[in-house]
């Protein structure tokens, strides 16, 4: 009941690898006593931490996989020589993570797995989380399915080709995040017309070429990352290659799923996505809004690729503007906050570079917390202001200022914008 359980809510390679890697850092043995997880809040945090990276799982539901992956370590453990000494599925993949979870530091635990108790009463003993039932958070992530993460495992089936067609800044952020992942770079191929975006890509093992038509041909999932006036033309050239086969997913900002649609094939299968800089460093925030013939296996296609670039949301696809206002031009907007930060110290005696560096810094950790904790910004920000204390009189100058109604405007202005130019671009490619 267990395994079909895991079956039926599709955890792919990736999530579970994730999970591990948050309650390795968490130090999850220290809350093991042989028997059960005594730490309650430890999940609600890998919960959030999961949240973050795209994966909308109850804090039931990473308990009851915690409690799957404990008792396939168990099992292996005591028959470690049997053929099939656990069913979990691709239970050897997450072996070494588990390991290092229940075997480092912690003599109660490696002691337990050799003594005579009953493992599988062990299990039973991990608390209310067995009797849960499944909760259906997220019907995208219930639309994972075991085909799909075969695809997407390296070292189960390498079939699911990916293309970009424009090899700019863009391009490279998703290409480094999913290659973070469980994507091959062999699987990768990305065409522009001159090579001097290309060596990046070639350095990463990504097939090049000049051939956006080539592009198409070898791929399932086709990335449009051209500039937004050069999408039509680019669309005419490749839409005779698309097949039945291929998702298009577009992140070029301002050109509307209709027009897209209009331009490809009919019943051709689009995905808008807005993506944002950080991608870079897999710290992305992608909003994504599905086209008409977008199926449910699409999009979670597309999540489970993407879900190494950073935060990744699905919405309607009036909120993509909103989001090219918030999180597109917010990254420049925040910037601009730092080098403000930066000057205002250099003003008052600190050297340059290090004001910068720490502005950085700040600004950083200021956005970790707040992601991770899960809290409002006021209440964070409430917390560090000590009653006639240095911070409230700063946060007066900046109200003083306006700081607030500028940055609502800018995010206001950005995605007017965002609109005004995607009305351009429809208008221009019914022309
Ligand atoms: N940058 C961002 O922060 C951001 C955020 C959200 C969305 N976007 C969207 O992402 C898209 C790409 O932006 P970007 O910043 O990555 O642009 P970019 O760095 O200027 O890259 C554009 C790429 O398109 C290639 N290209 C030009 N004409 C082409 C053609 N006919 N066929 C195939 N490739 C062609 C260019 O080739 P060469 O290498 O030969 O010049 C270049 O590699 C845009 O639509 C933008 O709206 C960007």
């Amino acid at each position: 009941m267990e395994e079909s359980g895991i079956k039926k809510q599709n955890w792919d390679v990736r999530e579970t690898e994730l999970l591990l890697e948050i309650l390795k850092d968490l130090d999850m043995k220290k809350c093991l006593d042989g028997r059960k997880v005594r730490n309650n809040k430890l999940f609600k945090v890998a919960h959030r931490r999961m949240m973050a990276a795209g994966y909308h799982r109850s804090v039931d539901q990473l308990k009851f996989r915690w409690k799957l992956l404990k008792s396939a370590y168990y099992k292996f453990k005591r028959e470690p020589d049997s053929p099939a000494p656990t069913k979990m599925q691709g239970w050897r993949r997450y072996e070494n993570a588990m390991v290092a979870i229940m075997e480092s530091r912690h003599p109660l635990v490696g002691a337990g797995v050799h003594s005579d108790r009953n493992d599988e009463q062990t299990e039973d003993s991990d608390g209310e989380a067995s009797m849960l039932p499944w909760p259906q958070p997220c019907p995208d992530n219930s639309t994972h399915n075991l085909d799909l993460i075969v695809k997407l495992d390296p070292d189960m089936d390498s079939q699911l080709k990916i293309g970009f067609v424009g090899a700019g800044n863009m391009a490279f952020g998703i290409t480094k995040g999913m290659l973070s992942g469980n994507v091959l770079p062999s699987n990768i191929k990305v065409s522009a017309p001159s090579s001097r975006n290309l060596g990046r890509f070639q350095e990463l093992g990504v097939a090049v070429t000049h051939s956006n038509t080539e592009v198409v041909c070898d791929s399932d999932l086709v990335f449009i990352t051209v500039k937004p006036h050069l999408v039509p033309p680019v669309l005419s050239q490749i839409s005779p290659h698309i097949t039945d086969r291929h998702v298009v997913v577009s992140v070029a900002a301002g050109v509307t799923i209709a027009t897209l649609e209009e331009l490809l094939p009919e019943n051709s299968i689009v995905i808008r996505l807005m993506p944002n800089l950080p991608c870079v460093v897999q710290e992305g925030a992608l909003l994504f809004a599905r086209g008409s013939h977008a199926k449910p296996d699409d999009v979670a296609l597309l999540r489970s690729l993407l879900h190494c670039c950073g935060l990744v949301e699905e919405g309607p696809e009036a909120w993509i503007d909103i989001h090219t206002g918030l999180s597109g031009s917010g990254v420049a907007f925040v910037y601009l906050f730092a080098e403000a930060l930066a000057e205002g110290a250099v003003k008052m005696g600190m050297p340059s570079a290090l004001a910068h560096s720490i502005a950085s810094q700040t600004v950083l950790g200021a956005g970790r917390l707040l992601r991770d904790s899960g809290r409002h910004p006021a209440q964070l920000r409430s917390e560090v202001c000590t009653p006639g204390g240095t911070t409230i009189y700063g946060l007066h100058t900046l109200e003083q200022g306006g700081v607030r109604a500028s940055t609502m405007s800018a995010v206001e202005a950005a995605t007017e914008r965002a609109r005004e130019l995607g009305r351009l671009s429809a208008a221009r490619s019914t022309k």
